[in-house]
């Protein structure tokens, strides 16, 4: 969907290079051996049929992953419990040995190879996130005494390897990309980027605090780490992109403009609205339909449960019920609908009956359209919430088969005297006081 919808480069999530590598039960794609790169294959073709790129993104799990699904001991640089916390049954990670590093090469090289098998033609070096890689870097984490612990260069060597390794094996044939962090409170992450910045045919750089990368509207606002990107960027030549819930047009035009990084990465704006780049090609800007950065996305994933989108509900639908985000299917017979409340579901559903070409009756109680989104967007931080009425407000306003009619409590009888054929109504809310 994000490649009709005309984003230059599609991106897997981490996809695991070998079994040690396992993070059930969360989803996570695969290319541990040949019969992966059929499945991989169906992605790049579809991405390809619509002219964009397919990028992976190979994982090193680390001491982080349980490998629940394997029971393979997962690879550490520390005999320890798993470092994540949040994570309800802890495991137990083996440290990693000459050996396993020397064997992690050979899977990471492996794997790159079947990634060019199966199409892909961006393959990424993963070194952040508090995988292995992170953890190698990490001067707490890392207290190895060989030519991998000990100073920077030594603890950025797998890093460099493994770039270089894969450039060798599949740089003839596709883009190889490092996803990095730089910035925040960690001065030395530049210095460590400096001694690789030359390596990789592309930077994807994110900060070095997830909760910051990805943190939900209320705190972290769009393009919020551009400056920690910007310094990096001064340091290398070759091309850098990076994230930062950026929804705005003008927003990325500007951070494009002023030079602080060379291409827009989007996860959360591209799952809102899989065509924000076709739109302000075609000069539709006003269409776009905005992320609010509420999470509910990454909360799904979290619980290894297809994503699911506030303003995008189509979004983890397309294959499974046929929804597409921007065509709706007219109707073959169109019929009259009532449809009681103007919150956000009930404003979605006026929008998308009126657009299959229903004649739709929207009443609201209250004087404002947006039900429970008028109470959430006027809390602090939260105005951003707001773009869920909006837009839908926005594009009803288009369909002249959309009557929209504020200030109207309906009792059951005004119901059938409109003479509907079809009635939607939320739950019914008993009458209480107003969360002003
Ligand atoms: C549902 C979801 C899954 C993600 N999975 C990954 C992942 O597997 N690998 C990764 O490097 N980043 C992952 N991220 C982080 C994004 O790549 C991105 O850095 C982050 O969301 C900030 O960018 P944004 O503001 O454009 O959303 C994920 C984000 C979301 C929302
Ligand atoms: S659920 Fe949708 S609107 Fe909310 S943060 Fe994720 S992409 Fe943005």
């Amino acid at each position: 969907m994000k490649a009709e919808g005309g984003w230059g480069v599609v991106n897997t999530a981490f996809s695991s290079i070998h079994p040690t590598s396992d993070n059930d039960s969360y989803p996570y794609a695969a290319l541990w051996d040949e019969d992966d790169i059929r499945a991989n294959r169906l992605m790049t073709e579809a991405v390809h049929e619509h002219g964009a790129l397919a990028g992976v993104e190979l994982w090193v799990g680390g001491g982080m992953v349980t490998n629940f699904g394997t029971r393979l001991a997962p690879l550490g640089l520390r005999n320890r419990p798993q470092t994540d916390y949040t994570v309800l049954h802890p495991g137990q990670a083996r440290q990693i040995d000459r050996e396993d590093i020397r064997n992690i090469r050979k899977w990471h090289r492996d794997a790159a190879l079947r990634a060019v098998d199966a199409g892909f033609d961006i393959v990424y070096v993963y070194a952040t996130h508090g995988y292995l890689l992170s953890e190698f870097m990490d001067p707490v984490n890392n207290t190895r005494s060989d030519e991998y612990g000990g100073s920077l260069a030594n603890r950025i060597r797998l890093v460099r390897e493994l770039i270089e390794e894969t450039k060798d094996a599949v740089g003839h044939k596709c883009a190889v990309a490092t996803r990095f962090s730089v910035g925040l409170e960690d001065a030395e992450s530049y210095d460590a980027f400096a001694m690789l910045a030359e390596l990789p045919d592309l930077w994807d750089l994110v900060v070095p605090d997830y909760g910051v990368e990805m943190g939900a509207s209320r705190f972290v606002k769009e393009a919020s780490f551009t400056d920690e990107i910007a310094r990096a960027k001064r340091l290398t030549t070759k091309p850098v992109v990076a994230v930062g819930r950026f929804t705005s047009p003008d927003t990325m035009a500007q951070v494009l403009r002023q030079g602080g990084q060379d291409l827009i990465g989007a996860a959360r704006p591209s799952i809102a609205d899989p065509f924000l780049p076709n739109k302000i090609d075609q000069g539709r800007s006003d269409e776009i339909r905005e992320c609010i950065g509420c999470n509910i996305c990454y909360a799904h994933d979290s619980l290894g449960v297809p994503l699911r989108c506030t303003q995008n509900p189509t979004m983890g639908e397309e294959w499974r019920q046929g929804w597409h985000p921007e065509k709706v299917v007219p109707s073959r017979k169109p019929e009259k609908v009532l449809v009681v409340g103007a919150g956000p579901a009930g404003l979605e559903a006026a929008r998308v009956l009126g657009e299959r070409g229903h004649s739709v009756i929207l009443a609201e109680a209250s004087r404002e359209l947006g039900g429970r989104i008028n109470c959430e967007s006027r809390l602090p931080g939260m105005r951003e919430w707001g773009r869920v009425r909006d837009w839908r407000v926005g594009q009803i306003g288009k369909l002249a088969n959309v009557e929209v009619y504020p200030e109207s409590p309906l009792e059951a009888h005004d119901v059938f005297d409109l003479g509907v054929s079809h009635v939607i109504a939320g739950p019914l809310v008993p009458a209480g006081p107003a969360i002003r």
